[in-house]
């Protein structure tokens, strides 16, 4: 395991002062001295790959490979010899003997994206891997050892897919000693100043550039749902570093590609965007800027009045 300081140097990277946060790293610390199966939900973006990478390296297993396998828009088939490997003949194609992410990952960590698209039969073969720690290569008449620790990842409420028999209870079990769910970035919005300014700090080391944000840009960001989360306020910052003129990011660099949420979206009235619109000389790229909107949604309100 790593010494005290070499973990926080790793936890540096989680970046936020929130509550979540907090308990985020916390249960780094926990995943780091059990080597149990882990489950982490939450929305797109919120940083599960990131909390996944985390949790590997400031375990006993950091010296070892961390392999990341997506479940979803993979052929079942395709899931199962990427997994497990398969032998030489195995089926049409398989010219060569392939080793599986689990036997490469051997005495690492093996990151399951998106498990709940995982096809019923693959969560079964999945199951029978985590509870004997063995498998069999597709073709193979071989059982194979490994030890792989798996950490899932679902967009998706779990429990919700088990109720609706989309996802077996066993592996649910068998996944979730420890679990943890990382909120929305709208939920814990003292984290976007910090993320803004990490953010800004490494693309200026890479663009050898410094440029700053003003305080009405950030409260322009505090005021945004990001249904894509930090990934999209990544986005947001990079397209405003690109807009700005000067070193400074204005309120008007920053602007949102996605529709603002429904809460945002019924404030808006047709009379307010028509005023915004005149004073911007009817521009409409401007406006829907200026108004935080996408031009497309700007369009659909203008088109609303008219019928
Ligand atoms: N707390 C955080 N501190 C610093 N960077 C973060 C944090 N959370 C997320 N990020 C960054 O935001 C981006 C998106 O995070 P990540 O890819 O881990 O999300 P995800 O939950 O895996 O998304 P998806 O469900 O789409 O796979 C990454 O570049 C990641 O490094
Ligand atoms: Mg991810």
């Amino acid at each position: 395991m790593m010494t005290h300081h070499e973990n926080n140097s790793v936890l540096k990277r989680l970046v936020g002062k929130s509550k979540t946060i907090r308990e985020v790293k916390k249960f780094i610390n926990l995943a780091a001295r059990y080597d149990y199966p882990i489950i982490i939900s939450g929305e797109t973006g919120v940083g599960k790959t990131l909390l996944a990478q985390l949790i590997h390296s400031v375990s006993m297993r950091k010296e070892r490979p961390f392999l990341h396998q997506s479940c979803s828009n993979i052929p079942s088939e395709l899931f199962e010899s990427e997994l497990f490997g398969h032998e030489k003949g195995a089926f049409t194609g398989a010219i060569e003997k392939k080793k599986g992410k689990i036997e490469i990952a051997d005495g690492g960590t093996l990151f399951l994206d998106e498990i709940s698209d995982l096809s019923l039969q693959n969560q079964a073969k999945t199951l029978l891997f985590i509870d004997r720690g063995k498998f069999f290569r597709v073709g193979g008449t071989e059982e194979i050892k490994t030890d792989v620790r798996i950490i899932a990842a679902s967009n998706r409420d779990l429990k919700k897919e088990v109720k609706s028999g989309r996802f077996r209870e066993d592996l649910y079990f068998r996944l979730n000693t420890l679990d943890i769910h990382i909120p929305p970035l709208r939920d814990r919005k003292e984290d976007i100043p910090l993320l803004a300014g990490e953010i800004l700090r490494r693309e200026n080391e890479r663009n050898k550039m410094k440029k700053s944000i003003s305080s009405e840009a950030i409260n322009k960001l505090l005021n945004y749902d990001f249904p894509g989360n930090v990934r999209e306020l990544e986005n947001i910052c990079k397209r405003a570093i690109l807009y700005s003129k000067g070193n400074e990011i204005k309120e008007n660099d920053v602007f949102f590609e996605r529709e603002v949420t429904s809460r945002k979206r019924k404030k808006l009235t047709y009379s307010q965007v028509k005023k915004t619109l005149q004073k911007h000389k009817s521009n409409i790229s401007k406006t829907a800027r200026s108004l935080g909107i996408s031009r497309q949604y700007l369009y659909k309100i203008l088109k609303q009045k008219k019928v």
